[in-house]
């Protein structure tokens, strides 16, 4: 008999930690969030839900085989939510090596961690149960200014070690679907924005730059293309696959939005010119930089097949999305100044030592 928990890795990072939050409001059951905290992890993401008893975190690796068995055998979870993963490209162009440990051999461990509980689960929890598996549309490479969207069927081609990284975690994850029957839905997503991205990604770097005073750099010529997604739209897609997903089948998901980088940086710095007069024209510190290695010039998503099949459709319009995450982040500077400095990651130590 599995219970009605969830367990989800990952559950302190951007996505994970919205995906956590909106979880407990909206479907109520219990949520067992492994996450090992690096410097993409943070507990006080979750501050909304301290004391909840329908929230336990555990700070662990999804690597350690031993520690997610126990965890499987403890809670008999219904279902995996897999987010945990070093997700950012610059970082995988100067460091591959811990992609691939978290993004490949993490998964690895996870997956069998996960089939050797699943395949002990006696019907109907057995059958019912589910791993999802969180990836992205960078698998797909990148795309002429003309070219069709990506859809599930389109060849994988990944261009960064962080892409091919997940491109890896993709390959495993439907392996253990075809080889070993484990019930397996992927899905691969576009660019999130909004409340609790860590601030080296494009949007929150390019707010709380803006907000300093300090250069926005843009790469290259600013023109490449990416299609975002505002996260809670994310978060509502990871449930439909949960709940009415195919097992063995992938969705992609996306938020029909795409934009050039410096469209995207120019209208973050529209909004704060609106709430922070101050310091406007904000776009006097665009300053373009040299392009990253190997940068992907368009991705876009052709997010038909969870629209007709499970009824998924983004919510969020990318003007109000913005407008709103702007705003977050004005409200929380203290949130970001804390993950960037490192007094936060001190306080975890001193806080939490290894499990909570
Ligand atoms: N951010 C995006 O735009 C985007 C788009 C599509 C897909 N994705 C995918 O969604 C997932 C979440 O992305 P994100 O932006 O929230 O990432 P993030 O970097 O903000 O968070 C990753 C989380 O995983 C944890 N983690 C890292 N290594 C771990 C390990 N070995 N064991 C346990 N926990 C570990 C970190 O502590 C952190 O809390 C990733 O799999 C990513 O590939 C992200």
């Amino acid at each position: 008999m599995s219970s009605n928990a969830i367990i989800v890795t990952g559950g302190a990072g951007f996505i994970g930690s919205n995906f956590v939050l909106e979880w407990i409001a909206a479907e109520k059951s219990p949520v067992i969030n492994l996450d090992k905290l690096t410097y993409a992890g943070n507990l006080e993401n979750l501050a909304g839900i301290k004391g909840d008893n329908r929230h336990r975190f555990v700070k662990g690796d999804i690597a350690d085989r031993e520690l997610v068995g126990a965890l499987l055998r403890e809670h008999q979870p219904r279902a995996v939510v897999h987010f945990a993963a070093e997700s950012h490209v610059d970082r995988s162009i100067h460091g591959p090596g811990e992609f691939v440990q978290t993004n490949v051999v993490g998964t690895f461990e996870l997956l069998e961690a996960v089939r050797g509980y699943w395949s002990g689960l006696a019907d109907p929890a057995r059958n019912d149960f589910r791993f999802l598996h969180v990836s992205t549309d960078e698998v797909y490479g990148s795309l002429g200014p003309n070219d069709p969207a990506f859809s599930e069927t389109t060849p994988y081609a990944p261009n960064s070690p962080y892409a091919a990284s997940k491109a890896a975690s993709d390959h495993l994850a439907r392996s253990y679907h075809h080889t070993y029957g484990l019930p397996v839905i992927t899905t691969n997503c576009s660019n999130n924005y909004g409340p609790y991205q860590f601030p080296e990604k494009l949007i929150p770097l390019m707010i709380l730059n803006a907000v300093k005073d300090k250069p926005l750099p843009v790469y290259g010529d600013g023109r490449n293309v990416r299609d975002w997604l505002y996260v809670s739209d994310h978060c509502e897609a990871v449930r439909f696959a949960l709940k009415r997903g195919r097992p063995g089948a992938t969705y992609n998901v996306g938020g029909n939005s795409e934009k050039t980088n410096v469209e995207v940086v120019k209208t973050v710095c529209a909004i704060l010119d609106e709430l922070r007069p101050d310091g406007a024209p904000h776009a006097r510190l665009v300053a373009f930089v040299a392009d990253r290695p190997g940068h992907d010039r368009r991705y876009a998503i052709n997010a038909e097949r969870i629209r007709s099949e499970l009824g998924w459709a983004p919510r969020e319009r990318f003007e109000t999305g913005l407008r709103k995450t702007v705003g977050w982040y004005l409200d929380h500077m203290k949130w970001a100044d804390n993950v960037t400095s490192g007094e936060y990651r001190n306080w975890i130590d001193l806080n939490y030592g290894t499990r909570t």
